[in-house]
């Protein structure tokens, strides 16, 4: 087969890096993929949002299957328009693409379905959400309805950072269009876990637990980022835990959804808070998650394109997914001043010598190749993975290799994985 992945982040590389490895592919294409990837893959020059570009390519060079990566793609519709010229591609519709889209999509489908998240109320008028951020007190969150890069959502701790947030959103319009609607909603406490499980509209077949971590500096403080780490498996879903979010979360979506004649293929991402009360959810995406899956994919033992066909063609029952017992680590090296300003163009230096050591593995994000050096080339670098008998080992072999990659302004954090470590 030949297949065609869309994006350019770790995550593409770990799901290019794990598509090469099977036995039913014969052809790689990236687009617009980065310089990790144009290592294994044929780098196409069509950015992930051209459609119609990707469309033609697709056709053009007779894509036997296209992969999609980022939600942008997927929430402009991606996947109705390859379906409407006859071409395979992996992921969910438009429509159900809404459920990363649209926070008010999302949270009105978990109440309809009965799916456990926060209690929320969804506003478009700047005076009646002031007015209910009062009368509800703190610590409450904002959300903007539509995406933003991870960056709409905002856990107010006093009523002037709350009243803040719904101006960023509703009248300095920081997230354009995505602002015109906000979510307010209760904030929970407890520890947080990402499920991504894949879907063909009826049966679900989970992926193994995984955390990130979204702060920008240790010990979780500072800005929110893309991910700036994550492990698999996350031990705080235990199997009692996992079973409870597969039947009480993913199970009454799956369905419902069904029953309306929706079905879901493709990846549901699950952003989970574990409270007292029990997993809810925070968000849901409609794809891999970024970092999670450099985290996940490399103790994935079984074929990821097997899956994917699987979920495609309604048979996923018939598929089961063996997983390495090793836990596995994936630190990402960023660029200093992320995630604000930074600088590009910096040769990255040690990466050959890494790719003689076992069971690590380097994804890139933002690199490029030119005149045979890799050169940085946006905020996230590199995600330095490693596996290891438990999350201790795996946390120790992937900072020795970081250590190991140089390059002018490199930053990173030194603590990816110790709420696990605690917790041993
Ligand atoms: P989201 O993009 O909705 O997952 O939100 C980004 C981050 O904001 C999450 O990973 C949480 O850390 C935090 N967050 C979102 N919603 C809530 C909530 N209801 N309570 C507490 N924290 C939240
Ligand atoms: N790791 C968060 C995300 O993929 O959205």
């Amino acid at each position: 087969m030949k297949v065609l992945v869309v994006g350019s982040g770790g995550r593409e590389h770990a799901l290019v890096w794990k598509i090469a490895q099977s036995k039913l592919v014969k052809k790689l294409f990236c687009a617009p993929g980065n310089g990790g990837i144009a290592e294994i893959a044929e780098i196409v020059d069509i950015k992930q949002e051209d459609i119609e570009g990707l469309v033609r390519f697709a056709k053009d060079k007779r894509i036997d299957l296209t992969v999609v990566g980022p939600e942008a793609p997927l929430v402009k519709g991606i996947v109705d328009r390859f379906s409407e010229e006859g071409l395979r591609v992996f992921g969910p519709t438009k429509e159900l693409s809404q459920l990363e889209g649209s926070k008010v999509f999302a949270k009105e489908m978990m109440k309809r379905f009965g799916a456990p998240t926060a209690d929320f109320k969804v506003f478009e008028n700047l005076d009646e959400a002031k007015k209910y951020i009062k009368q509800k007190g703190v610590p409450i969150v904002v959300k903007a309805d539509g995406l933003a890069a991870g960056k709409g959502v905002i856990v107010a701790k006093t009523q002037d950072e709350a009243t803040d947030a719904i101006e960023r959103i509703m009248v300095r319009k920081e997230f354009g269009d995505s602002g015109k609607r906000i979510v307010i909603e209760e904030c929970l406490e407890g520890d947080e876990a990402s499920i991504l499980v894949f879907s063909d509209g009826k049966t679900i077949i989970p992926l193994d637990s995984s955390q990130d971590h979204k702060r920008i500096f240790d010990g979780d403080k500072g800005s929110n980022t893309g991910g700036m780490g994550a492990y698999s498996p996350a031990p705080i879903i235990t199997e009692k835990i996992f079973k409870e979010i597969i039947e009480r979360i993913f199970r009454p979506v799956i369905d419902g959804l069904a029953k309306e004649n929706l079905f879901f293929k493709g990846v549901l991402y699950g952003g989970l808070m574990i409270t007292k009360d029990g997993p809810k959810v925070l968000e849901f995406n409609v794809r891999f998650g970024d970092p999670e899956t450099q985290a996940i994919i490399p103790r994935m033992k079984t074929d990821l394109i097997e899956e994917m066909e699987a979920c495609i063609e309604k048979r996923l029952d018939e598929i089961k997914i063996d997983w390495d017992r090793r836990a596995c680590l994936s630190v990402v090296i960023a660029s200093k001043g992320y995630p604000e300003k930074y600088e590009k163009g910096k040769e990255i230096f040690g990466l050959e010598e890494i790719k003689k050591l076992k069971d690590i593995m380097v994804f890139h994000a933002g690199t490029v190749q030119k005149s045979g050096k890799f050169l940085t080339n946006g905020g996230r670098v590199l995600g330095v993975t490693a596996l290891g008998k438990d999350i201790k080992e795996a946390k120790e072999r992937a900072y020795r290799a970081v250590e190991r990659i140089d390059f002018d302004g490199k930053y990173y954090r030194s603590d990816i994985g110790y709420r696990a470590i605690q917790n041993m």
